[in-house]
């Protein structure tokens, strides 16, 4: 039992994986491109996570591209039984860093296969379809050609389970008539909230909801009602955006990203942090503030 555990676990599919868990995108290079600044730095970031007791780690091979999950065999293979590594398809990357969708077949199976092959296993744990229709965030666009793809890996046996990210509620409900989608993955924290009615939905099905940009990403949140808090209860301000995350719904699972292992202990030890109800709803009141800013 490490500390972690306080945070209580969650079902992913079949695998039941602990609520504080790792984002590896950090791990690349500037730009989330090339290698890391500190090779051995980013090794012993992937091993402390482990040592700590996390069993879920996200990743994708167009990070980098392919860096991040080479560091990740390097660093852990072969994995724990109990560790369910998560990836995304859905885009590649450009010569100039840019991000491009990579939807057609040849490009999702080969992204696959990628996968497969940079973290040596012989069938990823879970696949989330990242849709592209819009960079800056989930666009309506039909995912069901692509997710026939995806369906069709599961039936191969290279794939166990599917989700989705940077998705509208509404592409959620059309690929659950396509597969069992076990996970979403939508960029959510305590300044932005438009997936609030999402989660609860998710949450009363019993699938996992998955924020990136936790801890608000390449521009780490940043407000003075959430500093205030934090010191009052002697904690950071990452530790408090943690602990906000964690008792907004039993179905949300943190996968906040670091580069450095002082920054990872100190978002593990947001599970020690309980968060009195008058904090939560001060809390709160960020999103209201950052929509009239
Ligand atoms: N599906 C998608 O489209 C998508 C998009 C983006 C990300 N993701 C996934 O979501 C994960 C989480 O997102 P993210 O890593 O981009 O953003 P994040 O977790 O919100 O924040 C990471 C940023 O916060 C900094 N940070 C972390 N802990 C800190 C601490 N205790 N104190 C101060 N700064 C801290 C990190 O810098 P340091 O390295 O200096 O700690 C980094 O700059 C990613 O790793 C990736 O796996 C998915």
């Amino acid at each position: 039992m490490t500390k972690i555990d306080k945070a209580g676990s969650f079902t992913i599919g079949d695998r039941t994986v602990k609520r504080l868990g790792y984002g590896a995108m950090q791990l690349a290079g500037p730009g989330v491109f090339g290698p890391p600044k500190d090779h051995g730095a980013a090794l012993s970031v992937l091993r402390e996570a482990l040592a700590s007791g996390i069993n879920h780690i996200d990743t994708s091979d167009f990070y980098g591209p392919h860096v991040t999950n080479q560091l990740i065999r390097e660093a852990l293979h072969p994995y724990p039984d109990d560790l369910t590594i998560v990836t995304k398809i859905g885009a590649n990357r450009g010569q100039d860093a840019s991000w491009q969708p990579a939807f057609s077949k040849a490009e999702l199976t080969q992204a696959v296969h990628d996968n497969l092959h940079n973290l040596q296993l012989e069938a990823i744990d879970v696949v989330n379809l990242r849709a592209m229709f819009s960079i800056h965030g989930p666009a309506e666009g039909s995912l069901e050609e692509t997710l026939a793809v995806l369906a069709d890996l599961q039936r191969q046996g290279l794939v166990r389970h599917i989700g989705l990210s940077n998705v509208t509620a509404k592409q959620v409900g059309d690929a659950q008539k396509i597969c069992r989608i076990v996970c979403v993955q939508n960029m959510y924290n305590i300044a932005h909230r438009s997936d609030d009615a999402l989660i609860d939905t998710l949450a009363a099905d019993g699938i996992a909801y998955v924020p990136f940009f936790p801890l608000g990403g390449f521009t780490p949140l940043q407000s003075s009602t959430l500093s205030g808090i934090a010191a009052r209860l002697h904690a950071t301000p990452m530790q408090v955006a943690l602990a906000w995350l964690l008792q907004r719904a039993p179905n949300i699972l943190l996968i906040p990203g670091t580069s450095s292992v002082a920054h990872l202990r100190e978002n593990l030890a947001a599970v020690e942090l309980e968060l009195p109800q008058d904090a939560v709803a001060e809390l709160d009141s960020i999103v209201a503030a950052t929509a009239e800013a």
